[in-house]
């Protein structure tokens, strides 16, 4: 078994007070050892709900999640998450909210030792100088940065990015790009990030796979061709276009739609 990350043929239905609501029909994931995929689908298809799957929060009706060989059936502390509005706490410093899975996962370790891991981190993404300002001292980029240290300090197997650069503006969303590839290369981790961004995912994934529309299943996939550290030229040229272009053609087959000559 090579998947580090391995779900396979889950399924999901939400019994609400309207009635059955099924919202995953079927979707597999496979994700090795060091590798990245980025999940992409129309809203409400189902992608956060496979997030909760894979993090334990949720079980599937049908269909199984292994991480590392082991069949998930609760949360677990080996996998780390981020999502798009960053839950910090206000009353602690970002230092203080970076060590708290620590104090969590690693009660025993001193606290020099928590507080160093966290400062590593924080200047790794940038934070340097910021560990003693408080969450609502930072910008929202800034506030992401923290949060992604957050999901890393007690080094998970699993990282797991719900539209982490969702609410970011253009700009600061192309510099995240870039942290969130220095923090690969110096703190490896296989993860599955969802996002509605198609550059993002062509520009940090390995693997960009399109979810059909509710209920969902893997409609789609697409292996990113790079080799090592990828630049945000390459983002905008030709090569880029053609697999931004054919995502967007499966996306709109997704989302039920035939796609039109110059649809963008
Ligand atoms: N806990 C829940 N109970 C009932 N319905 C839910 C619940 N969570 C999400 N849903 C519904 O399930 C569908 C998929 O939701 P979600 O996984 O958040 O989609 P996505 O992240 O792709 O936008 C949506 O129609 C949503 O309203
Ligand atoms: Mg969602």
């Amino acid at each position: 078994m090579d998947a580090l990350i391995d779900i396979r043929d889950v399924k999901l239905t939400y019994e609400t007070k309207g009635g059955r609501l099924p919202v995953l029909d079927g979707v597999d994931i496979q994700v090795p050892e060091g590798g990245f995929v980025a999940v992409v689908g129309p809203s409400g298809c189902g992608k956060s709900t496979l997030t909760r799957l894979i993090a334990g929060l949720l079980e599937p009706d049908a269909g199984e999640v292994w991480l590392h060989g082991e069949r998930v059936t609760g949360p677990k502390s080996t996998v780390g998450m981020a999502f798009q509005n960053p839950v910090l706490l206000e009353w602690r410093s970002v230092l203080r909210n970076v060590t708290l899975p620590l104090e969590l996962v690693a009660p025993r370790m001193p606290k020099r030792e928590k507080e160093e891991r966290a400062r590593q981190l924080l200047a790794l993404v940038g934070l340097e100088g910021f560990e003693d300002k408080r969450p609502s001292e930072l910008s929202g980029g800034m506030r992401q940065r923290a949060s992604l240290c957050r999901s890393l300090v007690h080094k998970p197997d699993v990282l797991i990015l719900d539209e982490p650069f969702g609410a970011l503006d253009a700009f600061t969303r192309e510099d995240l790009w870039q942290t969130m590839q220095k923090v690969k290369s110096e703190e490896p981790f296989t993860g599955v990030m969802i996002t509605h961004d198609l550059r993002e995912s062509i520009f940090l994934a390995d693997e960009v796979i399109v979810l059909s529309g509710r209920p969902a299943v893997t409609q789609y996939t697409m292996e990113i061709p790079w080799e090592g550290e990828r630049d945000l030229d390459r983002l905008y040229g030709p090569e880029a276009t053609d697999m931004l272009g054919e995502l967007r053609r499966q996306i709109q087959i997704a989302q039920g739609r035939t796609s039109r000559e110059g649809d963008a």
